[in-house]
């Protein structure tokens, strides 16, 4: 695994001076206390590389060795060529087949089951899965109701088949498009191609019904635990760590309840990077993994929701390569 955030910290006593805000607002409404954020001439393709290179550093695996690469991603560099492509270059991966994947928040969660598909199939054997965003690069800075959310960053990994009862147990995957109002970016797509009208009216920052999505996140966080442990024998009290995507330590406790876990069960660094939508998984992980919290048979379940609507679920058990 590897993970990457850009260097600027932007704490919430900087955002008291930019706009009608606190400190205590958002840490009490949130969790959060700051976010990392990209400059003009980093891109998302730039994050993925750096978090993709690390993961590649420490598997010891080669750029050669990589049969395929999927970017999850809500803020590509570009309509086209995909984030993927551009990132595969700034890695110095040749010819691998490249490609990205839109679920927003839930990205990596979906990247995670496609990837674990080509490999069960032997389609593929190495397999480098990255989630990453900046859509710090698509807020506007003016409206509080959403600038203080998101941080930029991206996370990592390689996969490849593993003994049987390890890696990815299973997946749940699941989307609900008649909720695609209550969190979009309206302009820039085919709809509505950026125009001085849609830049007029701020058509291409972040639109979001925080409430709504708030309360779809608290449903569907305790649904996806359950549906994707139903597909194994094993239960909740069995595992060990819940990650879920993190966009507001309120929802995460909210779930904490539901589920009835203890709160040290369902992981949370929000605080330090807001929510980096598809990366925030991954970067939740690659701090388990780095601080020594993970071991090899832990089984861990992530859990990702966000635009579209989408949601999901992957339980794994984890497990150390052979040093
Ligand atoms: N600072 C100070 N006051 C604020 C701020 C702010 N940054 N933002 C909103 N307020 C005010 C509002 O204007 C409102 O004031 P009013 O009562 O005078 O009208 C008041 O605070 C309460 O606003 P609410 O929206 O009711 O606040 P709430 O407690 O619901 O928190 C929040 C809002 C944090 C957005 C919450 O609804 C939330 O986290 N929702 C889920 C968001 C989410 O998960 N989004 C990402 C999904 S992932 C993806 O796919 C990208």
């Amino acid at each position: 695994m590897g993970s990457y955030v850009p260097k600027k910290v932007l704490t919430n006593f900087e955002l008291e001076k930019m706009i009608d805000t606190s400190d205590e607002w958002i840490r009490t409404r949130t969790g959060i206390a700051e976010r990392r954020v990209v400059d003009s001439g980093t891109f998302t393709s730039d994050l993925a590389a750096q978090a993709g290179l690390k993961a590649l550093d420490e598997a010891k695996v080669s750029p050669q060795e990589i049969d395929l690469m999927i970017v999850a991603t809500s803020s590509p560099d570009m309509i086209f060529p995909s984030t993927a492509c551009l990132a595969q270059n700034k890695m110095g991966l040749k010819d691998c087949p490249a490609f990205d994947i839109s679920a927003a928040c839930t990205g990596f969660v979906y990247a995670l089951a496609v990837a674990d598909s080509f490999i069960s199939s032997k389609t593929f054997e190495k397999v480098l899965v990255i989630g990453a965003d900046a859509l710090t690069r698509h807020v506007n800075w003016k409206d509080r109701n959403t600038c203080v959310l998101f941080g930029d960053g991206a996370g990592a990994v390689i996969l490849g088949p593993v003994a049987k009862d390890y890696g990815i147990l299973a997946n749940y995957l699941a989307a609900d498009g008649d909720g695609a109002n209550l969190l979009k970016i309206p302009a820039g797509g085919s709809q509505l191609p950026g125009s001085e009208d849609s830049f007029r009216e701020g058509l291409h920052f972040v639109s979001m019904n925080g409430n709504e999505v708030f309360k779809f996140a608290v449903r569907v966080i305790p649904e996806a635990v359950r549906k994707v442990l139903s597909q194994t024998g094993i239960s909740l009290e069995e595992v060990n760590y819940i990650i879920p995507h993190q966009a507001n330590q309120r929802i995460i406790e909210a779930a904490v309840s539901r589920l009835k876990v203890k709160p040290e069960k369902m992981v949370s660094n929000i605080s330090k990077y807001g929510n980096t939508s598809t990366a925030s998984i991954p970067l939740v992980i690659d701090e388990l993994w780095k601080e020594g919290n993970l071991k090899s048979g832990d089984l861990i379940l992530l859990v990702g929701f966000g635009a579209g609507l989408t949601w999901g679920a992957s339980l794994i058990r984890w497990h150390k390569d052979p040093d």
